[in-house]
């Protein structure tokens, strides 16, 4: 048999069918459950986006008010879990802490095995919950600050702000954070995504698979382009740095985080809401804020210039997000944090959806190494 043909990183792959998103990446469309992405980030709200991903049509007034009465029971956080982030800020990296946390959930969950596709819903409400709780309390323990307890009268993003600020922050802050979960809810078979439903495919539960996801979101080429785009932009400077620091970047062939992406070869659409959101919240924007956004804006509009159109790569969702996660007052190192807070309503219906005609998924690889070869005992080896 000759050599098939291997596309590495899967890519150009269909695995499966799905009813959850569609990206257009040549017209730089993005809907979720057929809704428009541009629609949902100026009328939704990231709870009311979680029930559609999850139940694929938009909730009544009822439906809502019990789907957001049962996010919010599922807020607080058990003793061990905040024993956990307790004892490992500080020693691991964010994601790592997250992703232990997430792991030990099953512990207090007493119906944590249960396959119904009732419980799987239930353990996907949890989830959306309790991250957005986890990782508003790995950031509060980093500042060196008392655990803050949720407050239910607050939207989930409003919540998050709470708990790690340990105050009530203003409305447009909740809005613009808010904007970005549901920006970054969903994604399709994204390598987050994908690495969920390995786990779940080997008829593992969800914990497990929303386990996998943190840990695939963590690399730089994934959940942590933000803040290597971020950390680029403080590498910059001062804006009249910037167009030099790209040329040299890209003379040593080096990748600008935040641009690129394996679907879009265009606009990613999501970055243009961002971008949209960051130039209006400049009026009231700090100095820093004002720095870090004029270094955005030269180096995108330089990278289109020089790539854009010949080399098909645009700005992607993570290119202005570190600016207005700054604005927000979220420090870089929750960025990747916050994503898997926002990326967890995907993974949950993607599993449940995977789940109702379930096949283990297990590609190939082609074999180039040695065959039949001798064995020679450890102590006649040379
Ligand atoms: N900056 C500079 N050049 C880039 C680039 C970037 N951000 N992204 C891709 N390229 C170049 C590659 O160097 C390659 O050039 P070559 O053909 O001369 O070798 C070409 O574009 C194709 O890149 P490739 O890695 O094959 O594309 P891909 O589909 O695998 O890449 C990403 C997708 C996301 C991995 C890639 O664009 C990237 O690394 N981006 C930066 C990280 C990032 O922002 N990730 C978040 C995604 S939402």
């Amino acid at each position: 048999m000759g050599k098939p043909v291997i596309n590495k990183g899967l890519e150009g792959i269909y695995m499966t069918e799905s009813r959850i998103c569609k990206v257009d990446g040549k017209a730089g469309k993005l809907y979720y459950r057929g809704y428009p992405i541009e629609a949902l980030a100026r009328h939704s709200s990231f709870e009311e986006t979680c029930y559609l991903i999850l139940y694929g049509r938009l909730p009544t007034r009822k439906e809502f008010d019990r789907f957001d009465m049962l996010l919010k029971k599922e807020r607080a956080l058990p003793q061990g879990i905040l024993d956990i982030i307790e004892e490992t800020v500080g020693r691991a990296d964010v994601m790592d802490i997250l992703r232990t946390a997430v792991s030990a959930l099953p512990a207090y969950d007493p119906d944590a095995y249960n396959k119904s596709k009732a419980s799987e819903v239930r353990e996907s409400v949890a989830l959306i919950s309790k991250l957005g709780s986890i990782v508003a309390t790995i950031g509060r323990v980093s500042q060196g600050e008392p655990i803050v307890k949720p407050d239910l009268s607050l939207s989930h993003a409003g919540n998050f702000l709470y708990m790690l600020n340990g105050r009530r922050q203003g409305t447009e802050e909740a809005r613009l954070l808010d904007t970005m979960l549901i920006l970054h809810a969903e994604h399709s078979s994204n390598a987050s995504t994908f690495s969920a439903l390995v786990t779940g495919s080997t008829l593992s539960d969800l914990y497990a698979a929303v386990t996998s996801g943190i840990g695939t979101l963590k690399g730089p080429l994934h959940g942590g382009a933000d803040s290597a785009a971020l950390k680029m932009m403080n590498a910059i400077g001062r804006p009249e740095n910037t167009e030099r620091y790209i040329n040299r970047a890209l003379a040593g062939k080096q990748r600008i985080m935040g641009f690129g992406h394996r679907v879009y070869k265009t606009y990613d659409p999501r970055a243009r809401i961002i971008k949209k959101d960051l130039e209006s919240l400049q009026k009231h924007a700090s100095k820093e804020v004002r720095r870090l956004t004029a270094i955005a804006l030269r180096a995108e509009k330089m990278m289109v210039e020089k790539l854009g159109k010949t080399h098909n790569i645009w700005p992607n969702v993570d290119f202005f997000s570190g600016p207005v996660y700054t604005a927000i007052g979220i420090p870089e190192d929750l960025f990747t944090p916050l994503f898997a807070v926002s990326r967890v309503p995907g993974w949950c219906a993607h599993m449940i959806e995977y789940w109702e005609d379930n096949r283990l998924i297990r590609p190939l690889e082609y074999y180039t190494g040695k065959v039949d070869r001798e064995y020679v005992p450890m102590g006649k080896r040379g």
